[in-house]
């Protein structure tokens, strides 16, 4: 049984490992550019935990830790972890992040793909994840940022606000002042984009046309109309995504 708070996004990420706009082979090279084989591994906000266990295949013998409060997701990471053979190696938490979860642990690479939030703030994970990470450690950071001035009337269909996101050089100048070195980037193609995009509003069509009794179901179909015409008439050329690459300075 699906926790009501995370029904949304487990339908729209249902047959989906990668929870943002990244493609699973960029997924693979940043992790490349990002640490050779390092000896341990923490993902705050894991999800269905592909990215940790893609870092966990690349590097045999390393142990890893991820956390994230879906419980849905973790058992997705546990699955995915068992099928990959790296089960044995990895701890995973269901729960919000806090430091208490990993005190006295310093990790040579710490991954934060689109969950920012767990410590509020980009700028404050920023700061959180290098308390986490070994001199000279890694992270890699997944967040978005504005590719242009939001419209008003776009921010509007979410409730976002235009302070919430910087533009790319700020994002990155974010990081260096935090005390990272940025050494590698990628920024998410229209591509990449438009295949989570488009997924996840098929899922989410597909799920509502399938339960039309459901309580959810006509909450849901405004929403994701809401949500992918906002994508296509404003988003695609205003939020980009960024997954950077760190080195703590
Ligand atoms: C956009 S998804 C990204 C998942 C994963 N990092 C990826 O890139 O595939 C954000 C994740 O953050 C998790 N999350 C939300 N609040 C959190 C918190 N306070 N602490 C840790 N994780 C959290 C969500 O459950 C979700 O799995």
């Amino acid at each position: 049984m699906t926790t009501p708070a995370f029904r949304w996004t487990m339908i729209a990420h249902r047959d989906r490992a990668l929870l943002g706009p990244v493609g699973d082979r960029v997924c693979d090279e940043v992790l490349e550019a990002a640490a050779q084989a390092p000896a341990n591994v923490l993902d705050i906000g894991c999800g269905k935990g592909e990215w940790l266990v893609r870092a966990l295949i690349a590097a045999p013998g390393a142990r890893g830790v991820g956390i994230d409060p879906n419980p849905a997701f973790v058992a997705d990471a546990a699955r995915r972890a068992d099928a990959a053979g790296v089960a044995d190696r990895l701890t995973l938490v269901t729960s919000a992040f806090e430091p208490a979860l990993v005190a006295d642990q310093a990790f040579a690479l710490a991954i934060c793909t689109g969950a920012s939030h767990a410590f509020g703030t980009y700028e404050q994970a920023l700061h959180g994840l290098r308390t986490l990470v070994r001199e000279g450690g890694t992270a890699i950071v997944g967040t978005g940022f504005w590719q242009r001035t939001p419209d008003p009337e776009y921010l509007a269909t979410f409730g976002g606000s235009a302070d919430e996101m910087t533009s790319l050089d700020e994002t990155a100048a974010l990081a260096e002042s935090a005390g990272w070195n940025v050494v590698a980037r990628h920024v998410s193609t229209r591509e990449e984009w438009d295949d989570y995009e488009h997924g996840y509003a098929a899922r989410v069509r597909e799920w509502v046309a399938a339960h039309p009794e459901d309580p959810d179901a006509p909450r849901f179909a405004r929403r994701i109309e809401s949500w992918s015409g906002a994508y296509e008439r404003w988003g695609h050329e205003t939020m980009g995504y960024v997954t950077f690459v760190l080195v703590r300075a």
